[in-house]
């Protein structure tokens, strides 16, 4: 059931897919739409956030979510401003609350931020007067990354409903994939998860999600399937014998594939590890969205940022 017109976000903030409610998910999935659709003009930019000031904290290194959400606020004409800890004052010792005190002063109307530990952006949101929008929080969440996986999956597949979907890799330190089982049960699709034991978080099937530790169980007529990389930044070592193993036991390839339903999809937030969770040619075969994953997040991000600003459905600015 779509929103009715005059329907808005009912927060102030986008610290989690938690808090949302499926009314609020289908609200941005349909607000998306109309962004989607002003990506694709000649002249890509609306005056919707005009005035407004955007400042983009990141704290760690993102190449996708970072440049998406600059696009997105250059698109809706906000002034925007980018901040990351190397060439601050974070590399001098500050604290994240006093350089969050000190770029609040400065009366930025949104904090859009990222950070290595989970909850920061809560902190933020207790602190500052500023809307704050988390861009992934340690392993926490992350919650746009979710919206536009859904925003991909309603696009390919028609609906979200009754989908099964398969998330694959190291669930241990991804806030894609609780972002992504919130939002996934919220609307009513199967998810099923695998990995190596060594990197599922214990309590994961509380979360109402099937684990299945060989891959081939979890991919048997999914109609989604979603890798996740080996975060080997936050291994200290140990969690399995060698990328080589892992690839041959829980690697995407094209025979693999054949497991799951003959319409699958397959999705990567991205960045890649090429010949370690997932083969080149998935990655750049018939199968794969994981570049319009990348489109569709920049709509996905004017959509959140809009909602947040007050927008209203059905009177997006043209
Ligand atoms: C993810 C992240 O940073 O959480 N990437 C992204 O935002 N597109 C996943 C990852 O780093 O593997």
């Amino acid at each position: 059931m779509t929103p009715e017109a005059g329907f808005r976000l009912r927060h102030k903030h986008l610290l989690g897919i938690e808090p949302l409610d499926a009314d609020e998910v289908r609200l941005i999935l349909d607000t998306t739409e109309s962004f989607l659709e002003i990506s694709q003009r000649p002249i890509k930019k609306v005056p919707t956030l005009r005035g407004r000031t955007i400042v983009n904290f990141f704290m760690e290194p993102s190449t996708r979510t970072r440049s998406s959400f600059e696009i997105a606020e250059k698109r809706l004409s906000a002034d925007s401003l980018n901040f990351s800890a190397a060439g601050s004052s974070v590399s001098k010792g500050e604290s994240l609350i006093d350089t969050a005190r000190n770029l609040e002063a400065m009366a930025p109307d949104m904090i859009v931020v990222r950070h290595s530990a989970a909850g920061a952006p809560h902190l933020l949101a207790r602190v500052c007067r500023s809307t704050i929008i988390n861009a992934g929080d340690g392993a926490h969440e992350h919650p746009t990354q979710a919206l536009l996986d859904a925003f991909t999956m309603r696009q390919k597949k028609g609906r979200i409903d009754g989908l099964e979907v398969a998330i694959v890799g190291d669930l241990l330190h991804s806030r894609v994939v609780r972002s992504n089982i919130f939002l996934l049960k919220k609307l009513g699709a199967k998810v099923r998860v695998s990995g190596p034991p060594t990197l599922v978080p214990p309590g994961l099937h509380r979360l109402g999600v099937e684990v299945r530790t060989h891959m081939e169980e979890a991919l048997e007529g999914v109609d989604v399937v979603m890798m996740l990389r080996v975060q080997q930044e936050r291994m200290l070592g140990g969690a399995f014998p060698s990328l080589r193993e892992y690839f041959n036991l829980y690697g995407l390839t094209e025979e693999r594939i054949k497991l799951a339903h003959r319409d699958v999809i397959v999705m990567h937030p991205g960045p890649l590890n090429r010949g370690v969770e997932i083969a080149a040619e998935v990655a750049d075969g018939p199968y794969s969205v994981i570049l319009e994953q990348v489109t569709n997040g920049v709509a996905v991000r004017m959509a959140i940022l809009y909602l947040l600003s007050g927008g209203v459905v059905g009177e997006l600015a043209a």
